[in-house]
């Protein structure tokens, strides 16, 4: 543990004499935890945090967000600055490292990476035994999973060796999953990867290519998707990463973590909102139909949510979100779509929403799925796709928090506690006597 103690808390139970003080611990930038390790020896209860909201699961170095400024940090590097200068593979050498990467240092980090894209050649029949109308997420999870049983030589978790080869594998292989996918769903032979291609490059030419002609990928639109693929690497301790570090800290292998990840991150609460937000946008269909679907959003009866809108954490403007937009505009205009109506939609969808007191006074500002489908979409990626592409993008933060969870001698296993309601003790009643 290196966060330093920085004074205490005290909790008394009332009514009693019964108190304890609890050691307060700073980290080097956002709040101080109150340590509650010893809360339940000392005082008998538990704290109460359903959803975590506002609850440090651990300690850890690789993302820091400030959900009232809107800052996202990787390793302390500003989102905005990596988004603009950073290549992806670079972003994922600092999230596994903790520092960005000399010269030397990126061109043998790429090169492994590269080195690693084939998959098992009998992985392919795995992919037979999904209907080709399987959703992509539910391939991407099932075939993840079964890399554990094809890589018998990197399931040693303790070891640093097969931790740094589990992480190339998995790094390197989920794109080619992912694009193999989509290219069984539309009944198209899979593209193998090529060593020659960018980590982004390969995946729009595993995504898009096909045997019959040469294909040549966009740099514009390989560029637009580095960048995506930055922006979602990797994002503190969201469910998803909370997902594989609490299967990680059973012992339980790196590529069934993933896979339990892409589970987690396939709810449309969280990175299944990209996909949803399509949706969103496609039944409001038209600006004029604005108006009507807010006051639905507003009417707690009505369930609807504005998807794309609203963070646990940010209270802010997502800053991936601000990156989006300016992303999907050069897309846009790459593709020489001047006017989508679902951006136009999107854009005023926004606007009004951003001058509602509903939603002002609950904080709720785009976050990073908002823009993301539009931009995807245009690109050619169909709505199912999404957040395939998230996870692709994810596995590199899962990764690198899988890593440090593993690394912290602090570590236990996941056991969280309750508040339980339920019955109390009663003795078996015989059927004959029941009711
Ligand atoms: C991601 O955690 C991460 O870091 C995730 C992520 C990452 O990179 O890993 O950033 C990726 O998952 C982004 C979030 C994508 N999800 C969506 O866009 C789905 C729509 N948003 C929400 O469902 C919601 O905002 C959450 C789930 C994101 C956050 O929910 P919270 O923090 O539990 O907030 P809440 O449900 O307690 O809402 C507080 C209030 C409620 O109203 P009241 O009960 O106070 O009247 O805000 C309302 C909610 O009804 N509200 C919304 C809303 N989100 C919250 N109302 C309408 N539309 C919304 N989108």
């Amino acid at each position: 543990m290196s966060g330093t103690t920085n004074g205490s808390v005290t909790i008394s139970l009332d009514g009693t004499n019964q108190s304890l003080k609890l050691p307060l611990l700073a980290g080097t930038i956002g709040p101080s935890v109150a340590d509650i390790r010893k809360l339940y020896g000392n005082l008998g209860i538990f704290t109460f945090d359903p959803g975590y909201g506002e609850t440090a699961s651990c300690e850890s170095k690789i993302t820091y967000i400030d959900g009232d400024q809107g800052v996202l940090l990787y390793r302390g590097y500003p989102i905005e600055e990596l988004a603009e200068y950073a290549s992806f593979i670079e972003v994922a050498y600092l999230l596994l490292s903790g520092e960005l990467p000399n010269a030397a240092q990126l061109k043998d980090f790429d090169a492994g990476v590269r080195n690693h894209t084939m998959l098992h050649e009998q992985l392919r029949r795995f992919f037979e035994g999904f209907r080709r109308d399987a959703h992509p997420m539910a391939v991407l999870c099932g075939v993840v999973g079964a890399l554990s049983a094809f890589y018998h030589d990197s399931l040693d978790i303790t070891n640093p060796e097969h931790r740094r080869i589990s992480a190339f594998r998995l790094i390197a292989k989920v794109p080619t999953i992912a694009a193999w996918t989509y290219k069984y769903a539309i009944g198209q032979p899979f593209m193998y990867p090529r060593n020659d291609l960018s980590y982004a490059e390969n995946f729009l030419y595993m995504m898009n290519a096909v045997p019959a002609e040469p294909y040549k990928v966009n740099p514009v639109l390989a560029a637009a998707m580095d960048r995506i693929l930055t922006l979602h690497a990797d994002h503190e301790q969201n469910a998803s990463t909370s997902t594989v570090r609490l299967a990680g800290s059973t012992g339980a292998n790196p590529f069934a973590c993933i896979a339990a990840g892409i589970a987690s991150l396939w709810g449309p609460a969280h990175g299944g909102a990209n996909e949803a937000v399509l949706r969103m946008l496609s039944e409001i269909g038209h600006v004029k139909a604005i108006p009507e679907f807010i006051s639905k959003v507003k009417d707690r009866n009505s369930h609807v949510r504005l998807m794309g809108f609203g963070h646990r954490v940010y209270k802010n403007y997502d800053p991936r979100a601000k990156i989006m937009q300016r992303t999907c505009h050069e897309v846009l205009d790459e593709l020489g779509i001047k006017d989508d109506p679902l951006l136009d939609l999107a854009v005023e969808l926004e606007k009004i929403a951003l001058e509602d007191d509903y939603f002002v006074s609950r904080k709720l500002y785009p976050n990073v799925d908002f823009y993301s489908g539009i931009i995807l979409k245009a690109m050619g990626f169909p709505t199912s796709m999404f957040t395939v592409l998230f996870a692709v993008a994810r596995t590199v933060g899962w990764i690198s928090q899988w890593q440090e969870m593993i690394e912290d001698p602090s570590q236990r296993i996941g056991r969280p506690r309750q508040l339980y309601t339920g019955p109390t003790q009663r003795s078996y009643l015989p059927i004959e006597k029941r009711a």
